[in-house]
């Protein structure tokens, strides 16, 4: 199989990084793209394009059927995948990675086939306020099934969740609690070692929502200690429709299958089937072959790159843009918590947020603008939406000074 080289980069560089992303050097109205949109969907490096492109002409057939040789190549460049990103989280071993839609899909499984058929009413689900609604609605519909409670711990006016004020809401009822890695709307990195340490010491499951986390910083699920840890390829420089479910074995051995259907199975009569092996009990149906393969070649790509550098250069672009949006007038960054993941949220007073976005736009600068599908935490700091603009290892300090002379501009045109 003509599986991609490998490019190693091995000192960061971002002229380099840049050149293996062709889109980053479109142009938007004129203007060279500056993509600051990150935190919504990262672009993909020619390495995932091509392993995508190669298994569209070359292997595409469907897995774990056949005994003919497209079947079984396009079984092994999924099952590479999987070992790919097995290694990727630190996982023990490929029963414990599930592929799944995305982080969505993998939050809706555990509520449905962990949660659902543990839960009894008066049973508590903890959360916290800066939660991504897919981090937020799926307990509320097993809440609403089971007569379980949702239970939200507080953050600070910094968008901070403290340990200790999680702790407190930690009880008796409390079966599972659920929080996000790094916050998609704040940028918050939650201390998410310590408080899975807290809920393991009372026998509370727990689900970390990795989304914005895994293109950030390395994750090792196994130092984290968490039962269910979930993200999405699309905000990992891979395809979308793809993503991952990780459970601790145990625990996926005890769960119930989330779907029937194809390759669950070993065997079924009408009176009863009995389930596949882990961790195909939860891929029941065709799959996203080509995602979970377009995934695979993300994070091997993201092995060749000197990625403490890549993480350097984010933190330092974090650092120049609240510098650089810092200093205009009438401009306020909502999330002020200390060793922020790189992304900034912001007001700037007199323009609305889509307005704001549509006049950046015109620059080639693309951010996003809305709730964030975090309409609690807009509720919080009382806004109906901010701009925020997420960074990947590839954007640059000329972007951030681009923004900042767009927001200049969107000013002057409200003034
Ligand atoms: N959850 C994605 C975001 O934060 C879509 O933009």
């Amino acid at each position: 199989m003509n599986k991609t080289a490998l490019k190693v980069h091995s000192r960061f560089d971002v002229d380099q990084v840049r050149a293996d992303f062709p889109l980053l050097s479109r142009m938007v109205h004129g203007k060279p793209l500056a993509y600051l949109d990150n935190g919504a969907s990262s672009q993909r490096p020619t390495a995932v394009i091509e392993a995508v492109d190669d298994y569209e002409r070359r292997h595409h057939s469907n897995i774990h059927r056949g005994v003919h040789t497209l079947s079984q190549e396009a079984t092994s460049l999924y099952e590479a995948a999987r070992d790919g990103l097995v290694r990727f989280i630190h996982a023990r071993s490929r029963h414990e990675l599930v592929f799944v839609r995305g982080t969505t899909e993998a939050i809706n499984l555990v509520a449905q086939s962990y949660a659902r058929p543990l839960m009894k009413s008066g049973d508590e689900v903890l959360i916290t306020h800066l939660e991504h609604h897919s981090n937020i609605v799926p307990w509320q519909l097993m809440c609403e099934q089971t007569g379980a409670r949702l239970v939200v711990a507080p953050m600070d006016q910094h968008g901070e969740v403290h340990v200790e004020a999680v702790e407190a809401l930690m009880n008796e009822r409390t079966r599972l609690f659920a929080c996000a890695h790094v916050s998609n709307a704040l940028g918050t990195v939650l201390p998410v070692e310590r408080l899975v340490a807290s809920a393991k010491a009372r026998g509370i499951v727990t689900l970390i929502d990795g989304a914005q986390a895994v293109p950030h910083m390395p994750v090792d699920v196994q130092k984290i200690g968490c039962d269910f840890y979930a993200f999405s390829g699309h905000k990992l420089f891979g395809p979308t429709g793809i993503g991952v479910l990780y459970g601790r074995e145990e625990i996926l051995e005890r769960m119930p299958p989330w779907q029937g259907g194809g390759d669950m199975i070993l065997a079924v009569t009408f009176g009863k089937s009995t389930y596949n092996a882990l961790p195909y009990k939860f891929e029941a149906g065709t799959p996203n072959i080509s995602g979970a393969i377009g995934l695979g070649a993300a994070v091997d790509y993201l092995a060749g790159l000197d990625l403490d550098g890549a993480h350097r250069h984010e933190h330092a672009l974090l650092s120049h843009a609240t510098t650089t949006l810092g200093r205009i007038d009438d401009l306020r960054i909502v999330g002020t918590a200390p060793g922020k993941a790189s992304l900034i949220s912001f007001v700037v007073k007199g323009v609305h947020p889509h307005d704001l976005g549509t006049i950046l736009d015109e620059d080639g600068i693309a951010v996003r603008t809305g709730h964030h599908c975090a309409m609690p935490v807009m509720d919080f700091f009382k806004l109906p939406a901010t701009a925020r603009a997420s960074f990947a290892f590839y954007n640059t300090f000329d972007e951030i000074d681009r923004l900042a002379a767009a927001i200049e501009r969107a000013r002057a045109i409200f003034a």
